[in-house]
């Protein structure tokens, strides 16, 4: 493994080249990786990089939103099967359909979207600053998608601000039932329950924290506590027990596993870098669109 870091290095080097991991990525890809974090971070990342080659190990929509935000540079994903369920549930056409629903209400879109659906949205935002970009918008009401469940959460925080959500899900995240988290607690009393926002609300409901994924490692660090119940993707419990062996985190379940996060491996990324594959690019007309849609999430985060 340690001659494959090294080989990817140089690559790297040589083809002035920057890896972007999400936190959700099996955990070797971080020995190689620039920068290691959550949807808004890595995106962050990706709007201010010199790099000539932007290599995502992550979910399609998110190498997309970089090549969006760099249509000059070459992004590379380094496994084209890792698409995001979530994302998949919603079209053009099932945008246009919702939207004809609810005609003239500002639109938000999770960063879990393709760029044809951010094209057709106002703002997107990701679980980290989803309050923030919905409470920017000045509104009484706004169409959220396509999670229902982060819609409905931020809708809860802000309560003033009718958020119509369209049915849209993380399989992965829905896995988790409030049962598991009573049987955690029962287990381990003295332990905070750490929640993503695209869980059950019945399931959010339960927990001490509710945050993005680096919003709930930053919550673990900082916290006096020594025990959590992460009730996110196994990605965030690998990368907190192997930094902070002085806590205990704990999986909520075995199964919360993206399996669309963890097709990268460390030989892929070699390849991708060795054969510049897979390519993202998106349509010209679109990209502008999305890239408004973006860009007004990147100013509101600043
Ligand atoms: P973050 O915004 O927390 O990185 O989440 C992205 C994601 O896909 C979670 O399922
Ligand atoms: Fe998409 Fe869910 Fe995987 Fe996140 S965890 S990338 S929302 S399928």
């Amino acid at each position: 493994m340690q001659e494959k870091i090294e080989l990817i290095k140089k690559l790297k080097t040589e083809k002035n080249a920057v890896i972007l991991a999400h936190c959700y990525q099996n955990a070797e890809i971080d020995e190689v990786a620039d920068f290691v974090g959550d949807s808004l971070y890595l995106s962050q990342q990706a709007a201010k990089t010199d790099a000539d080659i932007i290599v995502f190990a992550g979910v399609f929509f998110m190498a997309q939103t970089a090549k969006i935000l760099n249509p000059n540079k070459k992004v590379l994903l380094p496994r084209t099967e890792s698409g995001c369920l979530m994302a998949d549930m919603i079209n053009y056409h099932q945008l246009m359909e919702f939207k004809s629903q609810h005609p003239g209400i500002p639109t938000v879109c999770y960063i879990n979207s393709t760029a044809e659906v951010k094209s057709e949205c106002d703002i997107c935002c990701t679980s980290s600053n989803a309050i923030k970009i919905v409470d920017s918008l000045n509104a009484d009401e706004v169409l959220f998608l396509p999670d229902t469940y982060l819609g409905k959460w931020v809708e809860k925080q802000l309560r003033n601000v009718k958020v119509t959500t369209y049915p849209g899900y993380c399989p992965t995240h829905l896995r988790i039932k409030p049962e598991d988290i009573i049987e955690a607690k029962n287990k381990y009393p003295d332990a905070e329950v750490l929640a993503h926002p695209e869980c059950h609300k019945n399931v959010t409901e339960l927990a001490d924290y509710v945050g993005s994924t680096t919003g709930i490692m930053n919550y673990a660090i900082k916290s006096n506590k020594k025990q959590f119940i992460i009730a996110t993707e196994k990605g965030v419990v690998d990368r907190l027990s192997r930094d902070y062996k002085d806590k205990k985190f704990i999986l909520i379940k075995d199964n919360i596993i993206c399996p669309n996060m963890k097709w990268h491996t460390l030989d892929d990324i070699y390849n991708a870098l060795e054969k510049e594959q897979y390519e993202i690019n998106v349509d010209e007309k679109i990209a502008k669109k999305a890239l408004i849609c973006i860009d007004r999430m990147l100013e509101v985060s600043k």
